[in-house]
């Protein structure tokens, strides 16, 4: 596949333009479900693929993906009565299955929810597996459907949750069909409603952790770190990740609503530690320098990759959101913390107190800005001193002009 950005509106994120050119593999499966009248009751056409991690014997992760192997079934599919919903069921390859719920309300339906199960177990597909067994993602959707109206997605979704990315694209369903006539009105997902798709260009949004571009400003968040019943150190920021491998830069937001804050507090350090199901850990480790100053000095992170390698670096000797204790540090503007060549942070929204918070509150702030008119002072020094000596320079020069045309004269 190969994409290129396309009209970087200001504002509007970027829009992914992908050209598909080899074969992408995925489940194209279609249902037409009747009642006990022969009458169409739900129709659903799709395609779908999932990657699935996996811890192996050795303890190393690896990933596999599950697109195209094995027959497919529908069955324990139904139309829905008095006491169930309506039910997509799916069997695939050796022990896959996905399941999509769906209810009615007064004007409306919709997709409730997506459990999909696998069988590390089975030992074509998970050959090494540590644990064997049949696990379990749910998705809570709540995708609210105009009754009557034929849902329709064409872009590509993403969901992500614990070893699972799932992928689906050209989805078009309806439940509740009337009448047994599938509708020709069509009720767009708001990914279809802002990108305009034309025959042979898939158009996508990028998304979260599987498309290395630049993306849009992540979303802040607000972690805390606890002493017993008091918060001692407090972080809000939003993070972006950026991780260069092979010459290959992966941009990746974080995203606050999915990762959990820990970590501690001594007098001369303090600890932030971020986790999420792709975070093994990101540690924040701020010091105490002259006694009156913090700083950040030391990051260490380990994260899981989507192709299932672990990424893994610290620096203990870094420099970064120095402010006097007893304040915060803020910076509104985009900041970049340099852990190594091939890890960056991006921070936005900044405000950090790794000491002496009180109440749960953050202190006055020293601003980020102050350090760029800190900036200004040295470049001022530094330009009179250039212009003294543009000065004394030509003073010599013109010196010696004389000094010599006076000699011709004699
Ligand atoms: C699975 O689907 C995604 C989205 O269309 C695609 O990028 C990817 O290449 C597919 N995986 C395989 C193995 O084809
Ligand atoms: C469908 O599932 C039921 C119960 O799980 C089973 O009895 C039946 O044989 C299955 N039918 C097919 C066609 O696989
Ligand atoms: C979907 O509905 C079935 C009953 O029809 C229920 O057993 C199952 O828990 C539901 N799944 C989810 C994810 O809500
Ligand atoms: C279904 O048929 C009934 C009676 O024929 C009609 O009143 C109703 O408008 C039809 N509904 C739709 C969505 O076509
Ligand atoms: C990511 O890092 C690479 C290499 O350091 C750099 O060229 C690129 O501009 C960075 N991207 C972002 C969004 O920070
Ligand atoms: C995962 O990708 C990275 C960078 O592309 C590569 O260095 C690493 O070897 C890959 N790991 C596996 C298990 O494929
Ligand atoms: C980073 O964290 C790991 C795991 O906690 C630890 O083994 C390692 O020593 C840490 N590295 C640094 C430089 O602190
Ligand atoms: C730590 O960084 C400073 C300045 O960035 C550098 O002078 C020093 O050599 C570094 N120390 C180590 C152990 O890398």
């Amino acid at each position: 596949m190969v994409c290129f950005r396309l009209f970087p509106v200001p504002g509007s994120g970027l829009v992914l333009v992908c050209l598909v050119l080899g074969a992408v593999r995925s489940y194209a499966l279609e249902l037409n479900l009747t009642d006990s009248g022969k009458a169409t009751c739900l129709y659903a056409k799709w395609q779908m693929n999932f990657t699935v991690r996996y811890e192996t014997t050795n303890k190393t992760y690896k990933t596999v993906t599950i697109s195209d192997r094995g027959t497919v079934t529908y069955n324990g599919s139904i139309c829905g009565d008095d006491q169930n919903g309506p039910k997509i069921a799916v069997q695939f390859g050796p022990g896959f299955s996905w399941i999509a719920n769906f209810s009615k309300a007064a004007s409306t339906y919709s997709i409730d929810s997506i459990s999909f199960s696998y069988n590390t177990g089975d030992n074509t597909t998970f050959p090494d597996a540590e644990d064997k067994g049949i696990l379990t993602v749910d998705e809570l959707l709540a995708i609210k459907i105009p009754l009557n109206d034929l849902f329709r997605c064409n872009s590509l979704s993403t969901l992500e949750k614990d070893d699972v990315v799932q992928h689906y694209w050209d989805v078009l369903v309806q439940a509740f069909v009337q009448n047994g006539t599938v509708s020709t009105n069509e009720f767009l997902c708001d990914e279809d409603k802002t990108s305009t798709v034309a025959p042979t260009i898939h158009t996508t949004v990028p998304s979260p952790t599987t498309t290395p571009t630049p993306k849009e400003k992540p979303e802040a968040g607000t972690y805390s770190v606890n002493n017993g019943n008091d918060t001692c150190l407090l972080a809000t920021m939003g993070l972006q990740l950026n991780i260069t491998q092979d010459k290959v830069a992966s941009v990746i937001n974080i995203n606050p609503n999915t990762t959990h804050s820990t970590g501690s507090c001594r007098s001369h350090t303090a600890l932030l530690r971020l986790n999420s199901s792709t975070i093994k850990y990101l540690d924040f480790v701020f010091a105490v320098k002259n006694e009156n100053r913090f700083y950040l000095k030391e990051v260490n992170v380990s994260m899981y990759l989507v192709n299932g390698s672990v990424f893994s670096i610290a620096n203990n000797n870094l420099s970064y959101w120095d402010a006097p204790l007893g304040s915060s540090y803020m910076c509104n503007k985009e900041q970049t913390v340099s852990v190594s060549g091939a890890f960056q942070i991006n921070t936005f929204d900044l405000r950090v107190q790794p000491f002496n918070v009180t109440q749960g509150k953050y202190s006055t702030a020293q601003d980020c800005s102050a350090d760029d008119d800190n900036f200004l002072v040295p470049i001022a020094v530094g330009a009179a001193l250039a212009g003294v000596l543009i000065l004394v320079l030509l003073a010599y020069f013109i010196g010696l002009k004389r000094h010599h045309a006076g000699y011709e004269q004699f």
